[in-house]
Order: C-alpha cells, then sequence, then structure tokens
C-alpha cells in the first residue's frame, strides 16, 4: 500500500468535519503520518483535530498566501493569467512548511477557497490544492485526508482528483442520499477508485433499516452506521475535540471500527488490484 487519499463529502451538516478529524487522529494514533486537509471555505477541522481555540482562530488558509500562490502558479489570487499558469506547481514541501501541528501525529492544512463563479474553476489556489492531491509523494505508512466543502459544487472544480477513495456521508434522509448517489457518479468519472458510505446519525433500528435499504436502491456500498450521539454536540458547542470530550462514546467507538474497516479494505482492495496487474 503506497498511501491513502481520503475525502470525506456530502450534503452540509452531515458530520463531515467530524468523522474526518476524529478519523485523523485515530489514523495517526495507529502510527501513520497523517495530514489533515481542510478543503472547505467555512473551516473548522481545527477545533475537531484538538487543536486549540486561539491557535485555531489565527490560522491563515492556504488560499489567502498570495506570496506562496504566485510563486508556485505564476498568477496571482483571483488572476486568470493564464498564458504564464503553472499548471502542475510545485508541492512536496507545502505540508511541512505551512503544515499546523496537530495532537496524535496529525498536521493540518487550511485550504480556504477563493470562490469563483460557474464550473471548472482554474483559479490558482483550486489548482494548488488539486495539484497537492494529485502530486504529493506519499510513502506506505502516510495518510492524506480530505474535509471536503458541502455539496457537490467541488466536484466541478476538480479538487478532489487522485483521491483514491471517497467517503460519503449521509443521515437518514432521502436528500442527503441522493446528494450521494450523485457525488458517486461524479467521483467515478474523476477517477476515484473506491466510495464507500457512511450513514450517520443514525438514531433507531428505523433508521438503521432505512440506510440499508436507500443504500441498496441507490448501489451504493455501505460500510458503517454511527449512532446519534449527544456528546458529539455537547463537544462541538464546547469547542473541543470529540475525541477528547468522551472517548468511549458511543459515536467514536464506531469511528473506531470505521477506521479499522477502511484500513482493511484498502489493503485488500490494493491487493486484489496488485494480482489483477501480474
Ligand atoms: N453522530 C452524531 N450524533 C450527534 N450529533 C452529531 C453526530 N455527528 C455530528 N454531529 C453534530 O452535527 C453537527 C454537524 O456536524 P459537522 O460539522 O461534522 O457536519 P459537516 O457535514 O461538516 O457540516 P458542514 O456541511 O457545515 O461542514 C455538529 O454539531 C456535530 O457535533
Ligand atoms: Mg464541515
Amino acid at each position: 500500500m503506497k498511501g491513502l487519499k481520503i475525502a470525506i463529502v456530502g450534503k452540509g451538516g452531515v458530520g463531515k468535519t467530524t468523522i474526518a478529524g476524529t478519523l485523523a487522529r485515530l489514523f495517526g494514533r495507529d502510527g501513520y503520518n497523517v495530514l489533515a486537509v481542510d478543503a472547505d471555505p467555512n473551516t473548522n477541522l481545527a477545533i475537531t483535530l484538538g487543536i486549540p481555540e486561539d491557535i485555531a482562530e489565527r490560522i491563515k488558509p492556504i488560499a489567502e498566501n498570495m506570496d506562496l500562490i504566485k510563486e508556485r502558479t505564476g498568477t496571482p489570487v483571483g488572476g486568470w493569467g493564464l498564458g504564464a499558469f503553472v499548471l502542475n506547481p510545485k508541492v512536496d514541501d507545502i505540508a511541512d512548511k505551512f503544515g499546523i501541528t496537530a495532537p496524535d501525529n496529525v498536521k493540518l492544512l487550511v485550504m480556504g477557497t477563493v470562490k469563483a463563479s460557474g464550473s471548472g474553476c482554474m483559479c490558482p489556489a483550486n489548482a494548488l490544492l488539486r495539484a497537492l492531491l494529485q502530486y504529493l509523494i506519499l510513502g506506505r505508512k502516510d495518510i492524506v485526508i480530505l474535509d471536503m466543502e458541502a455539496g457537490l459544487e467541488h466536484f466541478g472544480r476538480g479538487t478532489a482528483k487522485g483521491v483514491d477513495v471517497m467517503l460519503g456521508i449521509a443521515t437518514p434522509s432521502a436528500k442527503a442520499f441522493l446528494t450521494l448517489k450523485r457525488a458517486h457518479e461524479l467521483a467515478l468519472e474523476l477517477g476515484v477508485k473506491k466510495f464507500y458510505v457512511v450513514a450517520n446519525m443514525v438514531r433507531n433500528e428505523e433508521d438503521a433499516e432505512y440506510v440499508k435499504q436507500m443504500s441498496k436502491e441507490l448501489n451504493l456500498e455501505l460500510i458503517e452506521l454511527i449512532p446519534f450521539d449527544r456528546s458529539l454536540m455537547e463537544a462541538d458547542v464546547r469547542s473541543i475535540s470529540p475525541l477528547d470530550y468522551n472517548p468511549n462514546s458511543p459515536a467514536i467507538l464506531s469511528i473506531k471500527r470505521l477506521k479499522g474497516k477502511m484500513l482493511n479494505m484498502w489493503g485488500y482492495y490494493v491487493d486484489i488490484n496488485r494480482k489483477a496487474h501480474d
């Protein structure tokens, strides 16, 4: 296995950041070097990762680092100068230079976003993030985990190109699942190798049946059901990482299972592909 790049996608408010941040820390505790990337303009991954609030508040997103963007892409932030645009900017030192150290062997990169109208945005900040995911060379024990912006708009910008696994999060609702159905299609077009679904905020048997049924109907591979868990909300209002607030709460135990499954399945997936190529 040569590293793993994971993107977390789904409708707004389904638990993407909670799951991305907790998974990142759990991978880190297993000895992986984790780079957590906050690709959501409304950033809050830092707190979930356990970075203190006063530090989190002062993080300057990469997209606002004018000098870096200009240096690496040849184009200023918000500029289009396609003539001089560097399509494959140098990225291998970005995590080291700009990554913020979080607990459990995790580094955080906050991308921020330059909002551009229309799809297929070629603006430099996005080009840098795309390049980061596509060309970052990972070692066997490296994991990159991306907390994506809510919804499907980012697919038009191709930000998640180069990702190995996409985790689609859905609460027990038709809207959340229909977003994932479309995300699955778009992920395949982007060349993402695997798309798994995680149901979150499952309150009872009825919810569990519903998410299983929806996954089946929409041909989605459901790999974990995370229960509704008040302690996650309590952690959120107190700006504490859920893993520190209540490390043995039912949702955390479920995310631990998810972490184990992902590592197992990914090892297996890489293996069977290798056999197919031999
Ligand atoms: N299993 C759960 N049980 C109860 N509350 C949860 C659960 N998972 C997440 N939450 C709560 O739901 C809220 C939204 O979660 P989170 O911010 O992770 O979602 P998101 O998908 O990242 O949202 P956005 O689209 O705004 O980025 C938070 O208050 C979080 O604590
Ligand atoms: Mg979020």
